[in-house]
């Protein structure tokens, strides 16, 4: 008998003794702690002595550059899901650990990246969960120091979490949820940009929010190197907490109120600048806003912020910099009948841009309208959502729009402290103004609000996150299992289950190589919901049956900008099914009125692998601005996308 089983007994011991505890510490006795370099009298071993007053640090002189590494032999398998480090507590700042990588091994030699990202600056412990793995080793490798000073990288690796006494692996064709990402801040809000980062942000901290005090913080992410960087927004006078957002035309993100509620600020990807716009002739909280089919940003609702009541449209004209009341787009007819009043009534809207100006409102009242966005505007009843109630913090989808198709699932009546449903339907738009058709669709396997939707480039979709029970701040009853929505059976699949719920507050953005992040949840300070992270879901579609990636296609040559009604010609690496177009999607609150979905048609040249594919003409179908450009293979396998711009 080797040791490990002795060390595997003493952690389901400590299991047991923290009944109700979904992770606990391990007994860390017997275990050996090696570092790339140390400083006398700072060895490894003192990360694991449990003693708060001691610490490993790197080498001082000479220096031993970074990144440093530290890995924990745990002398036997367990099954872990989460790194706890905490910073030195002496008072200096010297070696806190900024960008990171965490890894797993059961040989010390086959590495399983866990996760990666970057700590904030201060002396609070950090935590990392990740999906369960088996594991002898762990590794911490710390890329920079979150000072940003060249010094080398210390810290006290304090804890190793289990969750379960048997270990099963994750079955591949169920997707997997491959890694976490740390964030600096607690991601409320979120952005794809055209150049394939993420702009994330938070409100005036980092971790909290509350009152205008007209500065926000914020992170970019690079999905392909798993780094992040932080910059406080000031430069705007704009807490950007709980905004409206939509993408141009240009693949600026507009960012209107929320905490400072008649803001609207203007992240432009070329400059990597914000700059600050004209004031809203409303102020406003809890709105949505979409861009429309001639590139205005329709923005209604939103008294959360700024004062309840009478939040009619209005629109930005991009170019003009004015926001124009719309007077006959009211915000009436979209009100659910909430028990909190107006104040969460006209919260949220799902809005959809659609041909001719109009904008398609498909909840999350039950009653759906039809706005027309020019002018004086008009409103028009489009009937209800077949037999749903009000679906407040539900998601709504457009995942054909070519088809006029939008999947709404769940939410609840009330904005908070009520049970959500699982409904799920199929709206399909005609033409403005005519009362879509409503389908109900299988439900859910789950009830849930506060989840996020994503449609892949395949047309299904995905719904992640979210609580049974919505409650703000809670992670209780979180659903931690997400479901894939295929529209050619009306059916859900269960996916496999993510290791951090994503509750109120989080968001959900397909990435350039079609996996998922989903991310945040919480930012409510000193609370126990706070997620300073994401965690990456590679769907089934590219996956073998062993949990290997699939070969998948690629896009070797493709046009950067793509005219309306035009066609372009793709070349593959390899022979290709289907080709769609998806939008940079953006995120904050369950709505994501940018993301839609675009199958494309096309031809096949006689040689070789070059297709002759065709836009929509309609600027209210394929909505002008940044899209990613997917090629699918037999397998229904996507490859990376290309970004690419669609003009108007
Ligand atoms: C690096 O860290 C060591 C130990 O904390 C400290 O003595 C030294 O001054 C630091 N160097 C720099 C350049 O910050
Ligand atoms: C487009 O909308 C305008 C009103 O804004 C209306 O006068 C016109 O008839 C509509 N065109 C079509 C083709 O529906």
């Amino acid at each position: 008998m080797t040791v490990a089983p002795f060390f595997y007994l003493l952690s389901l011991l400590s299991l047991l003794q923290r009944v109700g505890s979904a992770s606990v510490p391990l007994d860390r006795t017997g275990w050996e702690a090696t570092a790339d370099s140390f400083h006398a009298g700072n060895e490894p071993a003192k990360a694991i002595d449990g003693n708060e007053g001691t610490f490993w640090h790197s080498e001082y002189a000479p220096d031993n550059p970074l990144p440093n590494t530290i890995t924990i032999d745990m002398k036997g398998n367990y099954i872990v899901n989460g790194v706890s480090i905490q910073p030195r507590q002496d008072g200096s700042g010297n070696g806190r650990i900024g960008q990171h990588i965490i890894e797993t091994s059961v040989d010390n030699s086959n590495w399983n990246r866990v996760a990666v990202g970057a700590y904030v600056n201060d002396a609070t412990t950090k935590k990392t969960s990740f999906v369960a793995r088996q594991a002898r080793y762990v590794r911490v490798t710390a890329v920079t120091e979150a000072q940003g000073a060249n010094n080398h990288s210390a810290a006290e690796v304090n804890l190793i979490d289990t969750i379960a006494p048997a270990y099963t692996a994750p079955n591949p064709s169920k997707g997997l949820w491959i890694n976490t990402v740390d964030f600096p801040i607690v991601p409320a809000a979120a952005a794809v940009l055209p150049n394939g980062k993420i702009l994330l942000w938070s409100a005036y901290k980092l971790d909290d929010f509350g009152g205008g005090n007209g500065f926000t913080q914020t992170a970019i992410y690079d999905p392909a190197t798993g780094t992040s960087t932080q910059r406080t927004i000031s430069n705007t006078q704009h807490d950007m907490f709980c905004p409206g957002i939509s993408m141009d035309f240009n693949g600026r993100i507009i960012v209107t109120g929320g905490n400072n509620a008649e803001k609207t600020s203007i992240y432009n990807p070329d400059t990597d600048a914000w700059i600050t716009a004209a004031n809203m002739r409303i102020p406003r909280g809890y709105q949505s806003t979409t861009t429309t089919w001639d590139g205005k940003i329709f923005n209604i609702g939103g008294s959360w912020s700024g004062g309840n009541g009478g939040k009619n449209g209005e629109i930005y004209d991009v170019s003009a910099n004015t926001w124009s009341l719309i007077q006959n787009a009211l915000v009436s007819p979209m009100l659910t009948n909430d028990r909190g009043g107006v104040y969460r009534a006209d919260n949220h809207a799902w809005l959809f841009a659609w041909k001719n100006g109009s904008v398609f409102q498909a909840g999350p009242s039950k009653a759906m309208n039809w706005y027309n966005t020019v002018g004086a505007g008009s409103t028009t009843g489009a009937g209800t959502r077949a037999n749903d109630g009000d679906a407040m913090n539900g998601n709504a989808i457009m995942y054909d729009a070519p088809a006029g198709k939008i999947l709404t699932a769940g939410g609840a009546a009330n904005y908070q402290t009520d049970q959500a449903r699982n409904n799920a339907y199929v709206i399909t738009l005609n033409n403005p103004g005519q009362t879509p058709t409503v389908t109900q669709t299988a439900p859910m396997g789950f009830a849930r609000g506060f989840a996020n939707g994503v449609v892949l480039p395949d047309g299904t979709v995905f719904v992640t996150g979210g609580q049974s029970w919505v409650e703000p701040f809670s992670d209780a009853t979180a659903v931690q299992t997400p479901e894939l929505w295929v529209p050619s059976t009306g059916q859900w699949t269960q996916m496999n289950p993510m290791a951090i719920p994503r509750t109120y507050h989080s968001v959900a953005l397909l990435l350039p190589d079609a996996t998922v992040l989903n991310g945040g949840g919480g930012l409510c300070g000193n609370c126990g919901t706070n997620h300073w992270d994401g965690e990456i879901f590679v769907p089934p579609y590219l996956l073998n049956a062993d949990g290997s990636r699939r070969a998948r296609p690629g896009i070797s040559q493709a046009p950067g900008s793509l005219k309306l009604g035009g066609t372009f010609s793709v070349t593959t690496d390899r022979a290709v099914t289907a080709f769609s177009l998806v939008r940079l999607g953006t995120a904050t609150h369950t709505v994501n009125t940018d993301q839609r979905r675009v199958p494309l048609t096309f031809t096949k040249a006689t040689t070789g692998n070059v297709y002759s594919v065709t836009l929509p003409g309609d600027a209210g179908v394929v909505l002008p601005g940044y899209w990613y450009l997917f090629a699918m293979d037999g397998s229904g396998t996507p490859s990376p996308a290309k970004i690419v711009k669609v003009l108007q």
